[in-house]
């Protein structure tokens, strides 16, 4: 089995390459992934050597690249993670949303009816469903909810899922599309609630938190977001969506204070900052379908992950400062220079 992971490069789609080479020796992984400013090539050096790991540096919106890698590694799987990923830089500029996420996805998915494939998946988000009002709590996005987008990133993300859908419909493309709820772990950029907040916390510079800090969000540990596109590539049905999250939602403010205890900073480094454009209010998904339909469920508790990610952005300095002190410098003074 060959599978093409696209943005392995990144957060998720690194976690999911390290997943399938432990799990399945005999598979054949090859990441394709731009290196954009979000991927990180230190974070492969791991797998780098592993004769079944192959990387190759190329844009998913490059059909030329595309096609020459299908013809000759003949794959069987494609698992797209490649996107432009973060709602703050989509307000900003809009644009490569638009190229990487849209046009990307279909140069993939003409390449997929090309040269054949077992299955094309799309990994998509929560955020296509919109948002759930804050004092509703018993509204959960299923994978029947009508999408419904707020941001240009969440925008493009509906669109791509939208072509995938018709590919299937239209000219039988075996695809299968997972829609995932925030996740959370290793290598996840230092733009990001999460990974951001710990940074700053261990350099004693002010958490900025958007609003009031009371938006919410449905968190899932990374690792259980790859099983569950590991279980959906093998078993999931064909032309089918499902939902994945882990019934773990948390207020911002509440995820700022536990990493400020871990790490036995002060509150007063919390500084409200002002609100994101559009900002949605709450994500909430419910897993149903596939915990019934294939068993998955979530295996990492909220409070075990949250120390276990913080505990690595520990052990993992270098990792990490060598992002926030390059390129990222200059967005981080722009995003919250004047906030
Ligand atoms: P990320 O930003 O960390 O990584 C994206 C990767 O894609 C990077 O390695 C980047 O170099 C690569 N890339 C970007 N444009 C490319 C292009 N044109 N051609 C080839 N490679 C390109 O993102 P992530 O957080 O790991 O998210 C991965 C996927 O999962 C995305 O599709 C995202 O929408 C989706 N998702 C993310 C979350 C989350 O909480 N992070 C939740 C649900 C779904
Ligand atoms: O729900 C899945 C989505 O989760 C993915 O599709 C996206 O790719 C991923 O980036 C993430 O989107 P969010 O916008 O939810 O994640 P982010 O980490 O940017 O923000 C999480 C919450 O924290 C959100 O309510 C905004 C807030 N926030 C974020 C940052 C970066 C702050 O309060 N301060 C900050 O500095």
């Amino acid at each position: 089995m060959t599978i093409i992971v696209t943005g392995g490069a990144g957060f998720i789609g690194s976690n999911f390459i390290f997943h399938m080479l432990k799990r399945y020796p005999d598979y054949r992984i090859v990441c394709l992934d731009k290196l954009t400013y979000a991927g990180n090539l230190s974070t492969l050096e791991s797998v780098m050597d592993n004769p079944n790991f192959r990387f190759v540096r190329a844009d998913i919106c490059d059909s030329e690249a595309v096609n020459a890698l299908f013809e000759e590694e003949k794959p069987d799987v494609i698992v797209n993670f490649a996107a432009e990923s973060h709602v703050d830089r989509s307000i900003e500029d809009p644009t490569v949303f638009l190229q990487t996420n849209i046009m990307g996805t279909a140069v993939l998915l003409n390449a997929c009816l090309k040269y054949g494939i077992k299955r094309y998946h799309q990994v998509s988000t929560d955020e296509v469903y919109g948002d759930l009002p804050l004092d509703r709590p018993e509204l959960l996005f299923t994978e029947t909810t009508p999408l419904h987008t707020s941001s240009p990133y969440s925008s493009s993300k509906a669109s791509a899922d939208l072509l995938v859908l018709a590919y299937h419909r239209t000219y039988g493309l075996p695809v299968t599309i997972s829609r995932c709820s925030n996740n959370y772990g290793p290598y996840h950029f230092p733009e990001k609630l999460i990974p951001l907040m710990i940074a700053n916390a261990l350099n004693d510079k002010p958490l900025p938190v958007y609003g009031e800090g009371k938006n919410v969000r449905d968190w899932l540990y990374v690792e259980d977001h790859c099983k569950a596109i590991d279980l959906i590539i093998h078993k999931g049905r064909v032309g089918e969506v499902y939902n994945v999250g882990g019934h773990n939602e948390k207020q911002n403010i509440e995820i700022v204070k536990m990493i400020c205890a871990y790490l036995g900073k002060p509150e007063s480094l919390i500084t409200y900052v002002t609100d994101r454009k559009g900002h949605d209010l709450r994500y909430a998904i419910d897993p149903t379908k596939i915990n019934e339909e294939l068993g998955w469920l979530p295996e990492t508790r909220f409070e075990d992950g949250i120390k276990k990610t913080i505990d690595w952005y520990l052990n993992n300095r270098e990792w990490w400062e060598s992002i926030i002190s390059g390129e990222y410098k200059s967005y981080y003074e722009k995003m919250y220079g004047n906030r």
